[in-house]
């Protein structure tokens, strides 16, 4: 059973895009299970960088199919701002399948979620605005319009006007926001709708079809494993199910195609928005980490928060997602590091926790216990063999490995495809 999922361990932005872009190679056919615009994933390809936030990062290999899957809430704006990207960079679109299942993300979703954020005052979450949470309401809500909908033009216009009714009495009572014009939205969805059209199909049946043929599937996770939103240090999380878990229902497969799961693990953490980070450096450190590893958001242009790498929620999501392999990525980020911190377990009160606590009190104020490593100190970008890299860079990733009980399966040490470390044979 040739399926394979690549997800996030961390609090995304692990490289994610580049590992997925890397596998891809091989895979027929790479799919998007949940998440929406949210996520910015990158590829370098040929020193040229590719954003991507809905297409599947296996766009830049001719004859791929890339699916959005139904899981997925579809922005059709940013989508065809993406197709019509790609294509002005010479890349073939015609590879992409959107689910007639998934959510359309709407005007109002992306405004509420703005509004929404500002009435929550310190308690905001620091989401993207990218109306995610919103439009996964509407799902749950039993009234969202969904991507069937949206190119059956009388069904769109009737389903627009039921909702807009609701949306604008809130957006005015609530908000105190202009209400949205009917006519506006209704004339610039046709027109996605149009354009849109000849890509929607059943995914799910055409993805049964692919495993039943024996066909390479690639299933790519957007967000990561603490931002799930059963699993992740909620309420600071995103709308839906990053795990592996989430893949059967947001693409309609059953567990059992599933045959590997691969966690991407960036070599230190970082975290986009509120929310406790354990390991979280906010001094001189995490500067360094943030200025070395230019780490600013692809969707927002924040700046991210940047701590030690935390085994703790590494252990956490090699249980939760059936980790075979960790896809360890930007070690080279940590090239000019006197000195490496991993922590290994948490204290609280005096006192080591056999769990990632799911209070956030808790969570916030656990001590976290580290082990030293001594840097490599070395530009490690050129190097292309696991028994190459130093023996200082070597016992940090077998610590991790040994401490996440996960097996290490790849090594990147720069954004490009050929910047990639391959320790595991039966990968894909
Ligand atoms: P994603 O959301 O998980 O796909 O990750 P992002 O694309 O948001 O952020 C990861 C960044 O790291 C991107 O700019 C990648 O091009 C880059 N990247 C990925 N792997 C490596 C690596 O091993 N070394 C370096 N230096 N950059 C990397
Ligand atoms: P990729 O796929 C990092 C974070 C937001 C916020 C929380 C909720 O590139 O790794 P949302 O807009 O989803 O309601 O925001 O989740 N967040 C991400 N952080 N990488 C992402 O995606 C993210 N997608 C959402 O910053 O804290
Ligand atoms: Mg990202």
């Amino acid at each position: 059973m040739p399926a394979i999922v690549v997800l996030g361990t961390q609090w995304g932005d692990e490289g994610k895009g580049k590992i997925v872009d890397y596998l891809a190679q091989k895979a027929e056919t790479v799919v998007r299970y949940q998440g929406g615009s949210n996520a910015g994933h990158t590829v370098a390809v040929d020193g040229v960088e590719y954003k991507l936030r809905l297409m599947p990062s296996g766009i830049l290999y001719k004859g791929t199919l890339c699916v959005v899957g139904n899981g997925v809430v579809f922005n059709p704006k940013v989508m065809l701002e993406e197709m019509d990207g790609m294509i002005a960079k010479g890349v073939d679109v015609s590879g992409v399948r959107i689910s007639n299942r998934a959510h359309v993300v709407m005007p109002y979703h992306c405004i509420m979620d703005g509004l929404g954020e500002e009435a929550k005052g310190d308690g905001k979450i620091g989401t993207t605005k990218n109306g995610i949470g919103p439009c996964y309401m509407d799902k749950c809500d039993r009234i969202g319009i969904r991507v069937c909908d949206l190119i059956d033009k009388e069904e769109f216009a009737k389903k627009l006007k039921i909702n807009l009714a609701v949306k604008n009495d809130q957006l005015v009572k609530l908000y105190g926001h202009e209400p949205l014009s009917y006519e506006e939205i209704l004339k610039e969805y046709e027109g996605y709708a149009d354009r849109l059209r000849p890509y929607v199909c059943d995914t799910i049946a055409l993805l049964h079809d692919e495993i039943k043929a024996g066909r390479k599937i690639l299933f790519e996770g957007a967000q990561a494993t603490m931002l799930d939103i059963d699993y992740g240090t909620y309420p600071y999380v995103t709308a839906s199910h990053p795990v592996s878990g989430g893949v059967g229902v947001g693409a309609g497969v059953a567990p059992r195609s599933i045959d590997k799961v691969v966690g991407v693990v960036k070599a230190y953490s970082t975290r986009v928005g509120e929310g406790p980070f354990p390991t979280e450096q906010l001094n001189e450190i995490g500067d360094k980490i943030r200025d070395c590893g230019h780490e600013f958001g692809t969707v927002t242009g924040r700046p991210r928060r940047t701590g030690w790498i935390d085994a703790c929620i590494l252990r956490y999501a090699g249980m939760i997602n059936g980790l075979d392999y960790m896809a360890i990525t930007r070690l080279d980020i940590l090239d000019s590091f006197e000195e490496i911190k991993m922590c290994v377990g948490y204290k609280y009160k005096g006192e080591l926790l056999n769990e990632v606590p799911a209070s956030l009190n808790i969570l916030a104020e656990v001590e976290p216990v580290y082990e030293t490593f001594e840097g490599w100190m070395t530009d490690i970008s050129g190097i292309r063999e696991y028994g190459k890299l130093p023996e200082k860079a070597r016992i940090y990733l077998e610590r991790l490995a040994e401490v996440t009980g996960v097996a290490l399966g790849i090594v990147s040490v720069g954004p490009n495809r050929d910047q990639t470390i391959v320790l595991a044979d039966d990968l894909f």
